[in-house]
Parts: structure tokens; sequence; C-alpha cells
């Protein structure tokens, strides 16, 4: 029920030739010149971490058409930024000025977050809360320095549902200053579609049903914005595989057959290089992992990514990996570290820790029908729903001291997952269900798993009101948010 099936655009389109490449994010020129310097002299960047170029743009939102599965459909009408679907790939070096000058072109409100970044409060892009929304036609200039290297993404914070699920959202990668070393680099970011049989976007976007369960999944997954054809690849080579999981609601897990991926960061954050547990890659709506990938399979194979989260009825292919049939680009994998160069984040003092417990309540078989559900909630945070765009004037839930150290317990008591967020920070994941979570990981939005809990601690050190909400577009909406005050 929650999951309506298997998407169906994919499989046909998919079943096409090999496309070039640059049919994906192209590398930049810069990005070319340090691979091949990389490869050619084996030696580092210079050492002096140079603060890299200001990064300035523009983004107009607006409506765009492009051809999303392929050219036996017409194109589909959707939101994009300066016509491009997802918006384009901003690329701007750790510690170097960040400007993107956003006009409205739509014909209603909207607003632009940099999810992830732990950016001044008056730049985070929450209408009402953080700054007035952009009219349309009117225009707001965002700025800020992007403290931490990572992959994060951007997408408007208002009438999310609909918004994004137009398509509005793009990738936005901060580079370190010393990246490891790697042969490509591969920018995915991956958006889930209920599409009609011409292939244009179901504009019912708010039901009753979706919201109070899994949300609106779809029923075509793309990635960059395309139904893909297969990825080319040459054997020996080592990639650097940046996921963005930009879907409204589908939660998906990867699994990348004859191969063996190693995260090297979640959510932007360097962790320790790891294979997913199972082979299987968890990324709820929002979450992001940057995978070192070597290309270890024999020239002329194929290789499929598979998303098995809603169950091996409802599992799919995403793409596929294609072999080109030419030499091995090397006999070895490459034996560099892929390990990042850590991040400034404040490191949380547990013993003086304030801690909180949040409890995630309603949703279907979730008890909310008894607290009584008011007006559009069905959903609440300790039984208090900020709905819409939080433009409710609710008082924040929180209030902790700047410098003081948090620990959130995020206790599900529904039947639903939720990838639940925290603006302008990002946390240290402790404990799931009680038990230590192994290693160091840090993230901006955590996956909670129906009726358990999961423990994070960071650093109140960013003042302002941030938004912590469910980023299943649906959940949000309809009450699974709140606001903690960093005063
Ligand atoms: Cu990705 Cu409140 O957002
Ligand atoms: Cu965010
Ligand atoms: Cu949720």
């Amino acid at each position: 029920m929650p999951v309506r099936g298997r998407p169906w655009f994919g499989a046909r389109a998919r079943r096409g030739q090999v496309m070039p490449t640059t049919r994906f994010p192209a590398l930049s020129r810069r990005d070319f010149l340090k691979t091949s310097g990389t490869l050619a002299a084996a030696t580092a960047l210079p050492p002096g971490k140079a603060p890299g170029p200001a990064f300035a743009t523009r983004l107009t939102p607006a409506p765009a058409r492009v051809p999303m599965v392929g050219d036996d459909f017409p194109a589909t009408a959707v939101w994009a930024y300066g016509g491009s679907m997802p918006g384009p790939v901003l690329r701007v070096r750790q510690g170097a000025p960040f400007q993107a000058v956003v006009r409205n072109g739509l014909d209603e409100d909207t607003t632009v977050h940099w999810h992830g970044v732990r950016l001044p409060n008056a730049m985070d892009g929450v209408p009402g809360l953080t700054q007035p929304p952009v009219r349309p036609g009117g225009s707001f200039s965002y700025a800020f320095t992007p403290p931490d290297a990572g992959t994060f993404w951007y997408h408007p914070h208002a009438d999310g549902l609909v918004q994004m699920g137009r398509g509005l959202a793009g990738a936005l990668i901060v580079e370190e200053a010393e990246p490891p070393q790697v042969d490509r680099e591969l920018v995915w970011v991956i958006q889930d579609w209920r599409l009609t049989r011409d292939a244009q976007i179901d504009p019912h976007f708010s039901s009753r049903m979706a919201e109070a369960m899994a949300g609106r999944i779809g029923n075509t997954v793309t990635l960059n914005g395309r139904v893909p054809d297969a990825i080319k690849v040459r054997a020996g080579e080592r990639t650097r595989l940046r996921l963005i999981n930009a879907a409204t609601a589908r939660i998906m897990a990867l699994r990348f057959a004859g191969h063996r991926p190693v995260i090297v960061a979640l959510d932007g954050q360097p962790c320790d290089p790891h294979e997913p547990a199972g082979g299987r890659l968890l990324l709820g709506p929002a979450m992001r992992a940057d995978l070192i990938l070597d290309a270890t399979g024999e020239p002329g194979s194929r290789h499929a990514v598979t998303d098995d989260f809603y169950g091996d009825e409802l599992a799919y292919s995403l793409v596929e990996f294609a072999y080109e049939s030419g030499p091995l680009l090397r006999e070895h994998a490459l034996d560099a570290s892929v390990r990042l160069p850590p991040n400034p984040l404040p490191t949380p003092e547990l013993a003086s820790a304030e801690r909180h417990v949040l409890a995630l309540q309603g949703g279907m078989m979730g008890g909310m029908d008894m607290m009584g559900m008011r007006g559009s909630a069905a959903w609440a945070i300790n039984g208090m729903s900020m709905t819409g765009d939080g433009r409710t004037g609710m008082s924040p839930l929180l209030t902790l001291a700047r410098g003081q150290t948090c620990v959130l317990s995020l206790r599900n008591e529904t039947a639903w997952w939720h990838p639940m967020h925290l603006h302008g920070h990002s946390f240290r994941l402790l404990t799931r269900n009680g038990a230590a979570v192994p290693g160091t990981v840090w993230g901006d939005t955590v996956l909670v798993p129906p009726r358990e809990a999961v423990e994070v601690a960071f650093v109140a050190d960013n003042p302002g009101d941030w938004m912590l909400h469910c980023h299943v577009m649906d959940h949000q909406a309809s009450g699974l948010m709140t606001v903690i005050r960093v005063a």
C-alpha cells in the first residue's frame, strides 16, 4: 500500500545502449587537471591550503521541460533551476566564499536551503524563520563560507512537497584542499517521481493517505534527472561516487553487484572508511554518501546497482555499470588511502551534555487519531505539530545555550521510517536502541526505523532558530517538524 509498485518507466529505457559518460556530470576542467595531474605524477596537491577561488552563481527556479524518461515519451514539465533539472552541480572549495543570487521565476514563494552546510542562520533559507520568503519575481542573495568539505545539496524550503516534487534540487560540492586520489568523480542526484503514462508529474501532491503513511513514493527513479542508461566503466579505475538521495519520500537500499564500495563520508562528513553493512547502503531522503568504488569487474562485463529497500518484489535496477572491453587501466587497485581529511567539527562533551527526548508521534496506526489530529497535522513531536513551511509562530521546542553539548534521543513511536534532519549543525551518532554506533559517524540526517530510538550529540555552537524535521516531505508538511533555538 505505501508503495505503488516497481518503478515502471525505467525498465525499457534502461536496456538501451551504453551512453558516453559525458551524459553524466562532466568533470570540470579543474577536476580534469587535478585528476590527470595526480595520475601523471602521483603527487598530492602542493602543501599550504589555499582557500581556493570564491564562487558566485545565479539560480533561477522556474518551469522547464526536460526529457526525463527517454525519447519514446514527451518531455516532462518540471520546475528547474536555470532550466537544468536537477540544478547545476555547484562546486566551491572548503573555506572559500560562496554566493548565489536566487531570482524567483515561479508563481509562488520560494527560498533556497543549503542542506547540511553549517552556515549563519540568516542564510539558512527557511521562510518566516530565517528570512522573508522570496516572492515571485523577487530575489535573495545567499552568501556564506562553508566550513566543511563534503557532499551537500540545495533545495527550496517553501512548499517542499510540491517544489521538490517538481524537481527543484541540486548538488553542492565543497571540495577538500587535498582530495583523495581517484581517476574520476561522479555525482548522482537521485530523485523519485510519480509520473502519469505520458511521463508528466502527477499533480495531486497532497494525499491524506500518503501523508500519514510512507509519503508520496513514486513509480520512476532518475539519476541526474534521467532514467539512466548504463554508465561506462574502465576496468581498474577508481571512482569517487557522491550519492544524494533527493527524493521527497523514497528510502533507498543500494547494492552494487560485483563490487565492494567503501563509504568514506556520510552526509558530507568523513567517516572511518568501511563497507556498507551486509553490502546494502541505506540512504533515506536528504542523506548523502561518498563512496570509493574500485572497478574490479572484467572488461566487457555488466553489473547492476539495485535498490531493494521495499523488499524483493519492489526491487529495481537503478543503473548498470558497463565495462569497456579495452585494456585495464591498471593491474592492481590503487593502494592510495581513501580516508578523507577531517572537517573542523566541534567535539561534543558528553559528560556535561544536556539531554532531551524527542518522541516522534502519529501517522496511521500511530495513535494520532487518539490524540486528535488538529487541522492538517498527522504527526507530532512531543505532542506538538508544526505544519506547512513552519510559519506557525510556534515557539522553539528547546532553547540551548551557545556552546552547550546536547544529546537528543529521537524515539520513533510510529509505524513508519523517519529521516530526521537538523539544520545548522552536524551531529554525532551515539547509539541505536541503546547500542553504541561503531566508529565515528557524523550526519545531519538520521534514519530512525519504526519503534526504534537513536541518540545523537552535537555542540550547539551556531546561534539562531534551527529547524529539526523529518525529510519525508509529506511528513514535514503535516507536523513532523519543530524548532531548536541556540541562544
Ligand atoms: Cu533539506 Cu529542512 O531541509
Ligand atoms: Cu537542512
Ligand atoms: Cu517521517
